[in-house]
């Protein structure tokens, strides 16, 4: 199993450290300051669905996968405190979301809170697919970063079915359950990022209106043509069909081994 390098050194993280781009390296930044808080959902509710199961085999998968998920945490958690010396706090819209995981866990049984991290890692492996895709065309001023993201796009693809089988084993709800799941979690997400992004990228042009406008008008018109037509918004929405079962995301063959 790879794993995030927790004690690597950070080093300067430049303010535009992505595509020399303040809008990319914002939206970066809002992906890195969720993931902890995702993540410790994933993991209580993995744990919490273990308890019960006797399938030896399916256990250890979500074990390994617990290992994982807590190594992301840590490792963005060190990431997003450098950049956090940038930013001065959290972005707004993360306590948002840090709100909705604790009432989910607060009122929904556990085979609905299974079914919602179930829809959140298909998220994520579709949007790893997605990032690792477009690898090619990304520079990095931060070898850290660069790390961090190429192999956490890595190990999301590789354990993208563990949530859902165990989901599964534990009598995943039907066609309804699995619209509102997707249409609960696209909607939060919606909000996370159209709230996250824009005040990131407000912090980065010193707090200057006409700056942040013109940075988001300048990369929609120049990204408009690609977000239209690369926006997996099919693969996102699979999740729904009857059929759907994440192992067919991807060749796992082609999931690119670690450098
Ligand atoms: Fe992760
Ligand atoms: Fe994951």
């Amino acid at each position: 199993m790879n794993t995030l390098p927790q004690q690597a050194e950070i080093g300067e993280i430049p303010v535009n450290w992505c595509n020399a781009d303040a809008v990319t390296s914002s939206v970066m930044e809002a992906v890195s300051f969720v993931t902890p808080v995702l993540e410790v959902f994933f993991i209580r509710t993995v744990a919490e669905g273990i308890r019960t199961r006797q399938d030896g085999e399916l256990v250890q998968r979500c074990q390994e996968f617990i290992h994982e998920e807590s190594n992301h945490s840590v490792v963005h958690k060190r990431f997003n405190a450098t950049l956090l010396g940038h930013l001065g706090k959290h972005p707004p819209g993360l306590a948002m979301i840090s709100a909705l995981l604790d009432s989910a866990r607060k009122h929904l049984s556990l085979s609905k809170r299974l079914a919602l991290a179930a829809a959140l890692e298909h998220f994520a492996a579709v949007i790893s697919k997605l990032y690792i895709s477009h690898d090619p065309r990304l520079t990095f001023e931060s070898a850290f970063a660069k790390e961090l993201f190429d192999m956490h796009a890595r190990e999301e693809l590789a354990h993208r079915c563990v949530v859902f089988d165990l989901w599964r084993a534990h009598g995943a709800g039907g066609r309804v359950a699995r619209i509102v799941t997707i249409g609960v979690a696209s909607l939060a997400a919606a909000m996370y990022v159209g709230i996250a992004v824009p005040w990131i990228l407000h912090q980065k042009t010193g707090r200057n209106f006409a700056q942040t406008l013109a940075g988001l008008g300048g990369f929609v018109a120049k990204n408009l043509t690609d977000m239209l037509t690369h926006t997996p918004i099919v693969e996102l929405l699979s999740f729904v069909r009857r059929d759907f079962h994440p192992k067919f995301l991807v060749d796992d063959s082609l999931i690119p081994a670690a450098r």
